[in-house]
């Protein structure tokens, strides 16, 4: 088998609290290959944003191994941890974490600004994302002025500017309506399905379903590992009946629709 993307090896990370530590991560062994789409589930505290701080190389961890695309990432430190995530790397997060008196456009350019990329390049390729998802047409737009999904499409664009091989998303959903997490689950399965790895974080079962890998954490650990059928989030936009809302509890089946012609809502 191919050298996975993510290569994780007994991976710890401790905080002290006073005379306390906290085992925020617990000896965690993970491999996720190149074109994976997978999402990170486990109760509040179980470490989940610990672990995509470590394999976003945002912190480096206590003790373990952590190989990024063959690079063992694990003992750097400040500007070359920064470098890897600059180059490697793209950040979607719950809050959208936009710079608010900035326009689209200037917020998606800012990676390449921290690259010192050159003021043309940064443009035509900011732009270029923003089209991707959907944007073209509110480049000059503040944050305030636009909805909370087209927030998050530009935080994915973001994302994307610099080219990354790995999106690593921490409740992407987690401020939207239904609707518009459906929307931002689609463009984040589009961008898996151009080669680009995804690792999302969700509390919401309906989101994780979008995956085709499924990991739970518990205490620190991993506890469940498993492939899963994936939902594929275009036809759900598409389909006439309304679409599963992830405040709906599970048992409760959608109410079923009266009008729809034979194998529609299948
Ligand atoms: N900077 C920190 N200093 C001290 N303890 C921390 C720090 N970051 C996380 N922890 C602790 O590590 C554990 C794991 O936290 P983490 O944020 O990874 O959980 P989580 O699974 O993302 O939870 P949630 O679903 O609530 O976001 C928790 O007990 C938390 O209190
Ligand atoms: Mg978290």
């Amino acid at each position: 088998m191919a050298e996975p993307l993510i290569r994780t090896t007994h991976l710890i990370k401790e905080y002290r609290m006073g005379d306390n530590i906290v085992h925020a991560l617990d000896g965690v062994s993970l491999d996720i290959a190149a074109g994976e789409f997978v999402a990170v589930m486990g109760p509040s505290g179980s470490g989940k944003s610990t672990f995509m701080n470590l394999t976003g190389c945002l912190e480096a961890p206590t003790s373990g191994d952590y190989v990024l695309a063959g690079d063992n990432v694990a003992r750097l430190q400040g500007d070359e941890l920064a470098a890897i995530r600059n180059r490697r790397i793209g950040f979607v997060f719950q809050q959208f974490n936009l710079l608010p008196r900035t326009s689209a456009q200037e917020n998606v350019e800012l990676p390449l600004l921290y690259a010192g990329t050159p003021k043309p390049e940064r443009r035509a390729r900011a732009l270029k994302r923003l089209e991707q998802v959907g944007l073209g047409a509110r480049t000059d737009h503040h944050p305030a002025q636009l909805s909370g999904g087209q927030q998050q499409r530009v935080t994915i664009a973001r994302a994307l500017v610099n080219d990354p091989v790995l999106i690593l998303a921490d409740e992407p959903t987690g401020a939207l309506d239904s609707r518009t997490s459906l929307e931002v689950m689609a463009l984040l399965q589009e961008l898996n399905r151009s080669g680009i790895t995804i690792v999302v974080v969700t509390h919401e079962h309906d989101v994780a379903n979008f995956a085709q890998r499924i990991v739970q954490f518990r205490d620190g650990k991993v506890v469940v590992d498993h492939t899963n059928q994936a939902v594929d989030a275009r036809t759900l936009l598409h389909a006439p009946a309304p679409a599963p809302t992830s405040a709906a509890p599970a048992a409760v089946p959608a109410p079923a629709p009266t009008s729809i012609p034979d194998g529609a809502a299948a």
